[in-house]
């Protein structure tokens, strides 16, 4: 294991390694999964521009400030604040982060264990000559199982530990480095079958023409979950991955580097999904199976499908564990250096916390399909409460502590690599953190939750 230099603590190496993590972290199932399910689901078009906007003004500023915060920390999330801010109650943020953890683990590893069981199905052959409907009742045959989504649940929590255990260097660098641009080529290719459908042409319009009459406060608040799912931010992920860069490189160039890319493949996989969506008239509203239905179908009109969907899945996969290894490291960074447990003790206790959580999000699909909190599913549930109330409320209290607890000297400091660097927007960035993402944030997540 190779060390950077920070304290003597395990870290990224190169540049471009720092960038592969900090984006294999950020791009994964929340943009092929659930990103063209969400904007299914709040109507299309004007949902993309309010999300397009949130990414710009709100997920780049936190994005950043977590980058801010885990370099100058150097430490895990409760850590980090816990030493720029000494005996304030500021830690909390990095305990709201665990359970963040947790229930994102739980519930992203039912999906990405779906997209293992679609790598055997892919290989199998199971889709050809299978009609919509046929596909749509496969999907559903499978999910609605016990004993085959709990396996690779199983199977897909495994290996996230076990990418843990080689360590920081060795295994996130290398794993994040060398697969994601042939995930973005594979998107390329379904984009333009897809487009090619007929019928194409109603799955753009969904996509890119906004209707607003669509625009509700929950779409709002969809959105900016969604945003920050997507980027891995407003639980510490990026504080923990911050800690691991070193002091030569450049927070701000790899904040929007990292944001740019993960709002491209997004977009990819929209317009990879909904014009089939559209073609093969389906409904983009019918929630979490979505790609499962879609893609096969694509696949089946493209020549070489059997192969490109092998591929396909297996680099989704990968992307997934790319990841869940971001989410697991959050849980195992804060047990060693907190509670001096070894790297061993604390990825096995954490993956078996993520993977007990992660059985009833499982199982909702299935046996636990009745049960119901607040009327919602426990996969529901537990995805709404992470995604859309503990990373707006992390990313808030993130924004404030970096705009108001931070000394502005402190976070110019950290962003200019000490003087090094000229920061040339370091005044707007200000504005943005102290102002406008926190009041924003409040107005968008209170409102929807009935208190404002
Ligand atoms: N952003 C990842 C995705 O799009 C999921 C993820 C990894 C995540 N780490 C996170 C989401 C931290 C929220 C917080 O698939």
């Amino acid at each position: 294991m190779s060390l950077s230099g920070n304290d003597g603590r395990d870290g990224f190496t190169s540049k471009f390694g720092i960038i592969c993590a900090t984006a294999g972290s950020a791009i994964g199932l929340g943009n092929i999964w659930r990103f063209p399910y969400v904007v299914g689901e709040n109507g299309g078009g004007a949902f993309l521009l309010v999300y397009l906007g949130f990414i710009l003004l709100l997920g780049i500023p936190v994005m950043l400030s977590e980058l801010v915060i885990g370099r100058r920390g150097q430490r895990n999330t409760f850590g980090s604040f816990r030493r720029l801010s000494p005996g304030k109650p500021w830690w909390f943020i990095g305990v709201m982060g665990l359970a963040a953890a947790f229930m994102i683990l739980a519930f992203y590893s039912t999906i990405a264990g779906w997209t293992l069981e679609y790598i055997v199905k892919s290989f199998a052959n199971a889709f050809k000559g299978k009609s919509s409907e046929e596909l749509a009742g496969m999907f559903q045959s499978f999910h609605t199982g016990v004993f085959w989504p709990l396996f690779w649940q199983v199977v897909f929590i495994v290996m996230t530990a076990w990418i843990i255990l080689s360590g920081v260097k060795k295994g996130i660098e290398q794993y994040s480095k060398i697969l994601m641009p042939f995930l973005v080529a594979l998107l390329v290719i379904m984009a333009i079958r897809s487009l090619s459908l007929p019928g194409a042409m109603g799955g753009l319009q969904f996509l890119f023409k906004p209707d607003f009459s669509e625009l509700t406060t929950s779409v709002f608040l969809s959105a900016l979950g969604q945003a920050f799912f997507s980027l891995s931010i407003g639980m510490g992920a990026i504080i923990t991955y911050g800690s691991y860069i070193r002091k030569e490189n450049n927070l701000t160039t790899i904040a929007a580097q990292v944001s740019l890319a993960d709002t491209l493949v997004a977009i990819l996989a929209g317009v990879a999904i909904f014009p089939a969506v559209f073609a093969f008239g389906l409904d983009p509203a019918e929630g979490p199976g979505l790609i499962f239905h879609v893609l096969p179908s694509i696949f089946q009109k493209l020549p070489g499908g059997y192969f490109f969907a092998i591929i396909f899945f297996i680099l989704l996969a990968i992307a997934a564990l790319t990841s869940s290894i971001s989410l697991l490291e959050v849980v195992v960074a804060f047990l060693v250096e907190e509670l001096r447990v070894s790297r061993k003790k604390a990825t096995i206790m954490a993956a078996s916390g993520a993977l007990f959580v992660g059985v009833f999000c499982t199982l909702s699909f299935s046996s636990l399909s009745e049960a119901k909190f607040f009327g919602k599913t426990i996969f529901d549930l537990l995805d709404f409460s992470a995604s859309n109330i503990l990373l707006p409320l992390g990313g808030l209290l993130i924004v404030v502590f970096v705009g108001w607890v931070m000394k502005s000297a402190e976070v110019k400091d950290e962003l200019s690599n000490g003087g090094l660097l000229k920061i040339r927007l370091f005044g707007f960035f200000r504005f943005v953190i102290k102002f406008i993402a926190p009041v924003a944030i409040a107005i968008i997540f209170f409102n929807s939750i009935g208190v404002l």
